[in-house]
């Protein structure tokens, strides 16, 4: 049995261990805004915070997350207000919107250690999260919108 807490709920899971976090908050608790991208850990797409640090669910077996704490998208903020998400929302950051959960949790995970981030920052922490609509001047300044500096 393994026990850990997703979005502030303590959960108890008894299934195969080797299931990566991914698969368990998509089909297990329906939190399907983390996204299911390459699985390999190259795009970025399934980003949740871990003990409060951007993670790759896909990469993440449920046997290694013993009383792990998670948050997902949903439960960044209780009505989705998040600095970030309310930048996106007024920069309409978003084009198909799939890889947009991941960005947000890793550029969340950003502004918590520097929350003034520069572009070097930037370029350093979302570096690897891959957007095929090509959204990434708007997530740029989107982050540096949530920032409270002018992009
Ligand atoms: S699905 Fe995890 S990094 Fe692509
Ligand atoms: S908005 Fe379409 S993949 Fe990023």
């Amino acid at each position: 049995m393994i026990t850990l807490t997703v979005n502030g709920v303590r959960r108890s899971f008894d299934g195969d261990p080797t299931m990566p976090l991914l698969w368990y908050l998509r089909d297990e608790l329906a939190l399907t805004g983390t996204k299911y991208g390459c699985g390999i850990a190259q795009c970025g797409a399934c980003t949740v915070h871990l003990g409060g640090e951007p993670a790759r669910a896909c990469q993440l077996p449920l046997s290694a997350l013993e009383g792990a704490d998670v948050v997902t998208i949903e439960g960044l903020h209780p009505q989705g207000e998040h600095p970030l998400q309310l930048a996106w929302r007024e920069i309409d950051v978003p084009q198909c919107g799939f890889c947009q959960p991941g960005q947000i949790m890793q550029a969340a995970g950003l502004l918590k250690r520097t929350p003034k981030p520069g572009d070097q920052d930037i370029d350093a922490a979302m570096n690897g999260h891959i957007c095929r609509c090509g959204t990434y001047p708007r997530i740029r300044a989107a982050i540096k919108a949530a920032a409270g500096e002018q992009a």
